[in-house]
């Protein structure tokens, strides 16, 4: 005959026990998904948040989502805040590629993988890297605007120097530039960057460009239709706008819509809907302890991140309607707003 003391002591050793394995075993259910965001400022922003969030719950997934305002410490407490609720992968738009390497070693003493998507982490044991092909956005850029300007004076107008992304359309638009340069056929007269990527900077920078120049400048290459945007500002103002060829990046509407308007060369479209639908299914096969074959490898100053580099596409005039409006990105009234109905393209 057991003792009541012994059997209560059996029922609650049996009951810790079936505890404790539970909690060991994942809880079979929805994989969850925490997205941190620099910031959604930029209209392509709330597009990544809207698809992949769309994304995710099509695939049975749960997706909580933080953007940071444009703030390191913000972003890395959100990031705190994701990896405390449990979030099995962590997705990371960051502010600051450098700052955010505290994320990512946070994250990994939970044992949580992260993807930093859009823009490289630097100097940590990233796991996994999704972007574009962001050397070649620059080089688009810079090969769209040389064809129609081969020679006079060029401004520089780049985007936040903290973005990785940043240095790499730099990089990019360099490579077109500089055998030009040296030739002596293009003359950099004016070369910075716009902190946070703000289109009021680059709006200054365009007038200090015009007023150290006197106003004799032939063509802009500006890093995203957001700065594309304020140095337009600037060159209307002197009476420019449509006169010097300018490029951009994003197929933001405002930028697609200076482009059918003629105040803007060209911009750059990068699928949202692809990089959105990649990122939801590595995180959702991370989730899964999965490992990943990546075809690409990119240095991020510790290791080669494993990479998922997808590729950007040149848009002007004469292909906004075949790029731009038949991928569902802007509806057709929309961009040709402004332009009189008979020249819509068919
Ligand atoms: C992105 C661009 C964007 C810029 C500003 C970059 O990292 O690649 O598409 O325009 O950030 O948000």
């Amino acid at each position: 005959m057991i003792s009541k003391s012994l059997r209560v002591f059996v029922i609650i050793a049996v009951t810790i026990f079936a505890c404790l394995s539970c909690a060991k075993e994942k809880v079979p259910g929805k994989i969850k998904i925490g997205l941190s965001m620099d910031s959604l400022k930029e209209e392509r922003w709330q597009k990544d948040r809207d698809i992949f969030k769309a994304v995710a719950e099509l695939m049975g997934a749960e997706v909580v989502i933080q953007a940071a305002q444009g703030n390191d410490a913000t972003q890395i407490a959100q990031c705190e805040n994701l990896i405390t609720q449990g979030v099995d992968v962590l997705v990371i738009i960051p502010h600051n590629g450098e700052a955010m390497a505290v994320a990512v070693e946070k994250a990994h003493e939970s044992g949580i993988p992260v993807i930093a998507y859009d823009r490289l982490i630097m100097n940590c044991d990233l796991d996994i890297y999704i972007s574009f092909d962001n050397v070649r956005v620059g080089e688009l850029q810079a090969t769209e605007i040389t064809k129609l300007v081969p020679k006079g004076n060029y401004v520089y107008i780049g985007g936040a120097p903290t973005d990785n992304n940043a240095l790499l359309f730099k990089q990019g638009a360099m490579n077109i530039l500089n055998p030009l340069i040296e030739k002596g056929d293009i003359n950099l007269v004016f070369d910075q960057f716009s902190d946070d990527w703000s289109a009021s900077v680059a709006q200054k920078h365009m007038e200090n460009a015009l007023t150290k120049n006197n106003n004799e400048i032939d063509a802009v290459i500006a890093a995203n239709d957001g700065t594309a945007g304020g140095a337009v500002q600037a060159l209307s103002e002197q009476g420019l706008a449509g006169k010097v060829p300018i490029s951009g990046q994003d197929a933001d509407i405002a930028g697609c819509m200076r482009i059918v308007e003629g105040t803007q060369s060209m911009t750059v479209y990068k699928s949202i809907k692809s990089i959105a639908a990649e990122a939801v299914k590595l995180s959702i096969r991370m989730a899964k302890g999965e490992s990943i074959a990546a075809a690409n490898t990119v240095n991020n100053n510790k290791k080669d991140v494993p990479s998922v580099l997808l590729t950007p596409v040149a848009v002007t005039k004469d292909n906004m309607y075949q790029v731009v409006v038949r991928d569902g990105h802007h509806r057709l009234e929309a961009v040709y707003k402004n332009i009189p109905k008979d020249q819509w393209p068919e």
